[in-house]
C-alpha cells in the first residue's frame, strides 16, 4: 500500500506534485473539463491542503466556459453551494461541520451524485454513502511552502483516461 492511500484497491490513480497554487488550479480546470452528470470527486486531506482551491478553480473554469464569472462561496457554513451549468448542477458541499450523516439525505447529496457533478470535501464524513465509482484526490503538504502532492485514485477504471490527459506543464511558458 502506498503512503498516504487507503486500504482501497484503484483501478485508476495518480499521483502529481504541485508546485504552486497556479498549478493547481490549472489540473482542476483540466479535469473540469471531464465531468458530466453522475461524476462525483472526493477531495480529502488536511487542513490548508488545498481542497476548497482545487474545488474553486474547477468551479470557475466550467463557469468561464460558459461565459460566467461569478463569486465560488464556500459551503463551510450552508454545507452545500450549487450551480447552474445549464445541462447539468454542479453541487459543491463542505462536510466538515457535518453534525449527522443523516443531513447528507436532507441536502439531497444522494440524489445529486446521481444527477449532478459534485465536488466534496471532508468526504470521510460520508461513510457509507460515498459513491463507489467516485473519483478520490488527496492533496498533502509537500516539502517546499507551495508544493502539494495531488494523489487522484478511483476503484472505477474509467477514471485512468482523464487522469492520463492531465498535464501540470500545461500553458507554462518557460523563460
Ligand atoms: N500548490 C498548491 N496548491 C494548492 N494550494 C496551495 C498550493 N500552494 C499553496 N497553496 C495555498 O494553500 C491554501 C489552501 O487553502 P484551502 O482553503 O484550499 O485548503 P483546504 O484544504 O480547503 O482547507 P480546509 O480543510 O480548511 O477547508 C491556499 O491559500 C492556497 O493558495
Ligand atoms: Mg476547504
Amino acid at each position: 500500500m502506498r503512503h498516504g492511500r487507503t486500504a482501497r484497491m484503484d483501478a485508476a490513480s495518480r499521483d502529481i506534485v504541485s508546485p504552486s497554487p497556479d498549478v493547481t488550479a490549472r489540473l482542476a480546470a483540466q479535469l473540469g473539463v471531464w465531468l458530466g452528470a453522475g461524476d462525483v470527486v472526493l477531495l480529502s486531506g488536511p487542513v490548508g491542503a488545498g481542497k476548497s482551491h482545487f474545488a474553486r478553480a474547477l468551479i470557475q473554469s466550467r463557469l468561464a466556459a460558459l461565459g460566467r464569472c461569478e463569486d465560488v462561496p464556500s459551503p463551510t457554513f450552508t454545507l452545500v453551494q450549487s450551480y447552474d451549468l445549464g445541462d447539468v448542477e454542479l453541487w459543491h458541499a463542505d462536510l466538515y461541520r457535518l453534525s449527522d450523516t443523516h443531513e447528507i439525505i436532507e441536502l439531497g447529496l444522494e440524489q445529486a451524485f446521481e444527477e449532478a457533478i459534485c465536488l466534496v470535501e471532508w468526504p470521510e464524513r460520508l461513510g457509507d454513502l460515498a459513491p463507489a465509482d467516485a473519483l478520490h484526490l488527496r492533496l498533502n503538504v509537500g516539502e517546499q511552502e507551495d508544493a502539494r502532492l495531488l494523489a487522484f485514485g478511483s476503484a472505477a477504471q474509467k477514471w485512468q483516461t482523464v487522469l492520463d490527459a492531465l498535464d501540470p506543464q500545461a500553458g507554462v511558458t518557460h523563460v
